[in-house]
């Protein structure tokens, strides 16, 4: 141990303890000082190890039910990925309710009519178009079952809906596209199905098999086209989830609330969450102490494909940790607390590591 630490003082320039932990980088030089060969075993997953300690959670055949499809809007910045989303609401929304709409998270359940005429619901995740927000859109790109492209018919395809589409492919998700701003006199559609075709997107009038709907979050136009072609695609998928299962989900934003503590606004993906559910997320475990549906409302329970507002854990996830419910609340805290522990060490080791490159400029 002595001659290791002697090594990392000097010829890593790293002062550690005996009970330190390395980054990969820097035990992969360790190894290479002593000619050993050295293997870094991947780092469990929160679902790997909760498989581990509480059993498979597969789903029960018999239990399946058909879920909603949960829909991400993406696209380059100011396309009218938020207007969509709006006109798709205001226009489905049950009489008496619209006004009374707000804007709580990113992600709402609208009530729609179906290719079919029956009435049905669909989760709409929308994500920001700025450049800077690549990993939210990559994170949309993972918890979803249809992409909305929304591709302005003026400026045609740019950095971000390039970008869009990468994540999309990435995560396997079909790709719907809206060519919306249809209403602008300088809109140039023609340019943007060439521009299409030329991302891998062959749009079907020209005979490939993307879906390009012309939309105007204006006007209204293509709003229902765009929401049966959703409807039509989640059929083909086949969506099925079992409510009786304990709730796993993905955290799309979470924050520090004044009176509530950490709040998450969370998908549920499979299962049902209720309030008194213990869950573990991220670094945090706890109680769900309240739920709140996409208005806003207090409810006691949210079923697959629902977007919920979540309170009661003890340290705040990040957007795109997984959630779990679990049975056991003195199991559950004992893993929060390790998963802290092991992710300070991490960190620390990061550290080091800068520190240490810092310092060998230096040398
Ligand atoms: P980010 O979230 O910033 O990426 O933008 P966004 O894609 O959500 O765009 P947003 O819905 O905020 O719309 C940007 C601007 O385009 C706003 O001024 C909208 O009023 C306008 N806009 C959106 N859709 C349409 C449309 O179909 N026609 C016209 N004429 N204007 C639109
Ligand atoms: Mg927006």
């Amino acid at each position: 141990v002595n001659d290791v630490i002697g090594k990392l003082m000097r010829q890593h320039r790293t002062l550690a303890t005996i009970n330190q932990s390395l980054s990969p980088e820097l035990a992969g030089l360790v190894a290479l000082d002593y000619g050993v060969d050295l293997t870094i075993a991947q780092a469990q997953t929160l679902e790997e190890l909760l498989v581990e300690e509480f059993g498979s959670r597969a789903p029960v055949e018999e239990n399946l039910v058909t879920r909603p499809p949960v829909v991400t809007i993406l696209g380059h910045v100011d396309h009218g990925k938020t207007s969509l989303l709006d006109k798709i609401r205001s226009a489905n929304v049950a009489a008496g309710e619209s006004g009374g709409i707000t804007q709580h998270t990113a992600a709402w359940t609208v009530e729609i009519k179906g290719s079919d005429g029956q009435s049905k619901r669909v989760t709409f995740i929308d994500t920001p178009g700025h450049q800077a927000f690549t990993s939210m859109r990559a994170r949309g790109a993972n918890m979803t079952d249809v992409v909305v492209l929304v591709v302005a018919a003026v400026e045609g395809v740019m950095p971000q809906t390039i970008e869009s589409i990468n994540h999309a492919r990435a995560a396997k998700v079909p790709i719907v596209v809206a060519m919306n701003k249809i209403d602008r006199a300088d809109a140039n559609p023609d340019m943007v199905l060439g521009q299409l075709a030329a991302q891998g997107l062959n749009p079907v009038e020209w005979g490939g098999d993307t879906e390009v709907i012309r939309t105007s979050a204006q006007t209204g136009q293509g709003i229902q086209e765009l929401i049966e072609i959703l409807d039509y695609q989640a059929q083909l998928l086949d969506l099925k989830a079992d409510p009786h299962a304990p709730a796993r989900g993905t955290v799309i934003e979470a924050r520090i609330d004044q009176g509530l503590g950490s709040v998450g606004t969370m998908l549920v993906q499979d299962g049902t969450l209720k309030v008194g559910d213990v869950m573990i997320s991220g670094q945090g475990y706890g109680r769900i102490r309240t739920l709140l549906n996409d208005r806003g409302e207090s409810i006691k329970e949210a079923g697959p494909s629902t977007p919920v507002i979540v309170s009661g854990l003890n340290n705040v996830p990040n957007a795109g940790d997984k959630f779990y419910v679990v049975d056991d609340v003195d199991r559950a805290r004992q893993i929060a607390e390790e998963r802290e522990t092991l992710q300070r060490q991490k960190d620390l080791a990061a550290k080091n590591q800068t520190v240490s490159t810092a310092d060998a400029l230096y040398a």
